[in-house]
């Protein structure tokens, strides 16, 4: 068994914080992010959404980071280590089961990214000549069975690559790399939308609230947001945690990465949005968004072809930093509880993933029309694991360091790394606690409310 002096470690503090923020940022800041924020009237949308990140995703987050430091386990075994009780691993239990369930459809979007890299090389946005051909030629490659399957495939064998070479070579390395690329090559593309006639209006869009669009689900979508966007809820964050040292300041690692992530997804908004208004666009596209406009857009700006090319890169590589991290929860589990060599484990549950995946990749196809409550497996996939699993999981994580830990457990753990902190700025660690224990939950638990259709 991995116990603590033999469990690996990040090779530095950077590291950790490239590899969460890696696990942070991805399909959530580039593809959702921007047309749910289209959805939702724009700027009004954004700066709500910016609260529940920064008065509800980080105290979670910390909370979270902290029970992987100071269990150095997975997310079952962490609740084990700290409870008596039987329920509390379950809430690990559905952690590692809602990463799973989420790297087989998250996969499926990242390998149409993969399939888009292909498309752009191939110069096939070059002949589209109104915004329907971008549609319909995504349409038409994700109902094509072995295209969603084939790139679902690719893109599930190289997270796995990445997670079978171990913490240190694979997931740090991969991501020391990987990150401050995708950071230049999202300001490129955003450059080539802010120098595009026409842009302003897109900066409008994002900059200029108009409260009118707010409805009470507004606030509620962007919570649901924070939480996928953020990586939260589900034991992620608590696994990446449990790599770290105690030397390391997790309040200030904390917000590095949620600082990181919502800077990413605001970059992202305005490469996209300047570049939609700029070529007379719909904002308000819906998830197609990216696959049925930006070609369009590529194909109307000047040098589109390469920024086309890497852009589906950029795309491709934060999609893959957060499936690598999917997968090492459900990893970090069967080689800590259930003794599983490391290797076999990232053969067996990526095979498995891929699996379960292809009803998700049919569902664009053979399966279109196989609905159970009105959706469609990929949908379901979505639902249960983003809707239910991760605000559930995030609620059950702050009553958890809340109340059942034990606060002064708590504060000594969380004081290893910021003692300084403790010292100097105390009232932070104090407004910490009220959110953890009280502001989160019940916010949460509202989140929760209104995906069950509740209200
Ligand atoms: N945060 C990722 C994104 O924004 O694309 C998605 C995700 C990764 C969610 C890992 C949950 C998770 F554990």
């Amino acid at each position: 068994m991995a116990n603590s002096s033999q469990r690996e470690k990040w090779g530095s503090k950077i590291g950790f914080v490239l590899a969460a923020a890696g696990s942070a940022i991805g399909l959530g800041n580039i593809w959702k992010f921007p047309y749910v924020v289209g959805q939702n009237g724009g700027a009004a949308f954004i700066i709500i959404y910016i609260i529940c990140v920064f008065a509800i995703g980080l105290p979670v987050i910390i909370a979270e980071i902290l029970l992987g430091r100071t269990t150095q386990r997975n997310p079952v075994g962490a609740f084990k280590a700290l409870s008596n009780s039987k329920f509390w691993p379950y809430v690990g239990a559905m952690g590692v089961f809602a990463g799973f369930l989420i790297l087989s459809f998250y996969s499926v979007v990242a390998g149409w990214s993969v399939g888009y890299i292909y498309e752009s090389i191939a110069g096939v946005f070059s002949g589209f000549d109104s915004p329907n051909a971008a549609g319909n030629h995504f349409n038409q490659l994700t109902s094509n069975v072995y295209w969603g399957i084939g790139m679902l495939a690719i893109f599930i064998i190289i997270s796995m690559l990445f997670v079978y070479a171990g913490v240190q070579k694979g997931i740090e390395k991969g991501s020391k790399i990987l990150m401050p690329l995708l950071f230049i090559l999202l300001i490129i593309v955003m450059i080539r939308g802010l120098t595009l006639e026409g842009s302003n209006e897109g900066l409008n869009f994002l900059f200029k609230p108009d409260w009118s669009k707010v409805s009470a689900n507004t606030i509620l979508e962007a919570l649901g947001q924070a939480f996928f966007s953020l990586s939260l809820g589900m034991g992620a964050m608590l696994t990446y945690g449990s790599y770290m040292s105690k030397e390391d300041n997790i309040p200030k690692a904390s917000l590095e990465i949620v600082f990181l992530d919502t800077i990413i997804a605001i970059i992202a908004g305005v490469a996209i949005f300047t570049a939609v208004f700029g070529t007379g666009q719909n904002a308000g596209e819906g998830p197609g968004l990216i696959f049925h406009t930006l070609p369009i857009v590529f194909t109307k700006m000047p040098g589109g072809y390469f920024v086309g090319i890497i852009f589906f890169i950029l795309l491709t590589i934060a999609a893959l930093t957060s499936s690598i991290s999917l997968l090492e929860v459900v990893t970090a589990y069967f080689v800590d509880e259930k003794k599983w060599k490391r290797h076999n484990a990232v053969l067996v549950f990526g095979f498995l993933a891929f699996l379960v995946g292809i009803p998700s990749a049919l569902s664009f196809n053979l399966m279109q029309n196989s609905k159970i409550f009105g959706m469609n497996f990929f949908d379901m996939a979505n639902y249960l694991s983003s809707n239910v699993m991760l605000p559930l999981g995030g609620m059950l994580i702050a009553l958890f360091v809340g109340y059942v830990w034990g606060i002064d457990k708590v504060l000594t753990e969380l004081k290893y790394g910021s003692e300084k902190l403790f010292s100097k700025s105390r009232w932070i660690i104090s407004v910490w606690i009220i959110l953890v224990k009280y502001f989160a939950p019940v916010l949460i638990f509202l989140v929760l409310l209104q995906s069950l259709g509740i209200f």
